[in-house]
């Protein structure tokens, strides 16, 4: 994801059928029973743009000042998706916090960010490992102690384990196939646990990244398919299990 248009985005046109990128058939399943045939014209809506209703566009002209002040935690901020998305936040006005490992590659972040922002968003960047609990626990400590609150936390920070060449029998047991789990699974569950105390007090957001290996059987794919079920269920109890108004989705891309 780069940079928007600044132009009015195309409305896709409504399609009948169902994606071809999706299972057509459940002759994948391993049951020998025949499994009902999926509906021929789901009421959904394929989209292959930004519509509309969920152009960023108004946050960036100033016309939705929504965003203005607002504390945004990206957890993988340093590259890709997460970049893409701390970019989106700083133009909309908000303080974003951008959290990886490498601390040359979040200065790089950094300086793109304000590259776009005209130099104007506020943007601090900590270098910590997510599956270091303690590490999580300081790095949301310095972020309340600086900004006194966080709004929305968007995590990120995910690891696939490919390329999946090898089955799991093959591949080490910790160094690469638990790992995944590790950062995927452990990662989000640190993140979670030390902002949700916050993200309470603001009725805030937190997003975690499902992707869509969890509906393909891919061959050497089983760690990260298989953390990224065991994040999407962690994220339904998370959201379930809530005493305050917080929103906890996971997003499938
Ligand atoms: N790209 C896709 O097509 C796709 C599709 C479906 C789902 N997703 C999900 O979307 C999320 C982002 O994907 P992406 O493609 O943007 O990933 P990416 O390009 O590999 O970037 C990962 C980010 O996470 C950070 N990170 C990795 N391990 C970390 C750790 N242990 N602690 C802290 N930060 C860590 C990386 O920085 P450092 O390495 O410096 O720590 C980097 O900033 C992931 O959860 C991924 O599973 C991606």
């Amino acid at each position: 994801m780069s940079k928007l248009p600044t132009t009015t985005y195309k409305r896709a046109k409504p399609v009948g059928q169902i994606p071809h990128h999706l299972p057509q058939s459940h002759t994948h399943t391993h049951t020998t029973m025949a499994a009902p045939a999926p509906p021929k014209n789901l009421p959904v809506t394929v989209r292959n743009d930004v519509y509309d209703a969920i152009s960023p566009e108004q946050y960036f002209n100033g016309t939705s000042t929504a965003f203005h002040g607002k504390v945004v935690i990206v957890a993988g901020g340093s590259k890709s998706i997460g970049l893409s998305i701390a970019k989106f936040y700083a133009r909309a006005g908000a303080i974003v916090v951008i959290v990886a490992r490498s601390e040359g590659t979040l200065a790089d972040a950094k300086k793109q960010i304000l590259a776009e922002t005209s130099g104007k968003a506020e943007v601090l960047t900590l270098s910590a490992d997510v599956v270091e609990t303690k590490a999580v626990e300081e790095l949301v400590g310095k972020v309340v102690d600086k900004y006194g609150k966080i709004d929305i936390v968007v995590q990120s920070s995910g690891i696939t384990g490919g390329p999946w060449k090898k089955p799991f029998v093959e591949r080490d047991p910790y160094e690469d196939w638990w790992k995944v789990f590790e950062v995927n699974v452990r990662g989000t569950y640190n993140m979670a646990h030390y902002v949700y105390p916050h993200l309470s007090k603001t009725n805030g957001t937190f997003a975690a990244f499902s992707t869509i290996s969890v509906q393909r059987n891919l061959p050497g794919a089983s760690a990260y398919a298989s953390s990224k079920v065991a994040l999407g269920r962690f994220i339904e109890f998370a959201a379930i299990g809530k005493s305050h108004p917080l929103r906890l989705l996971s997003m499938y891309i």
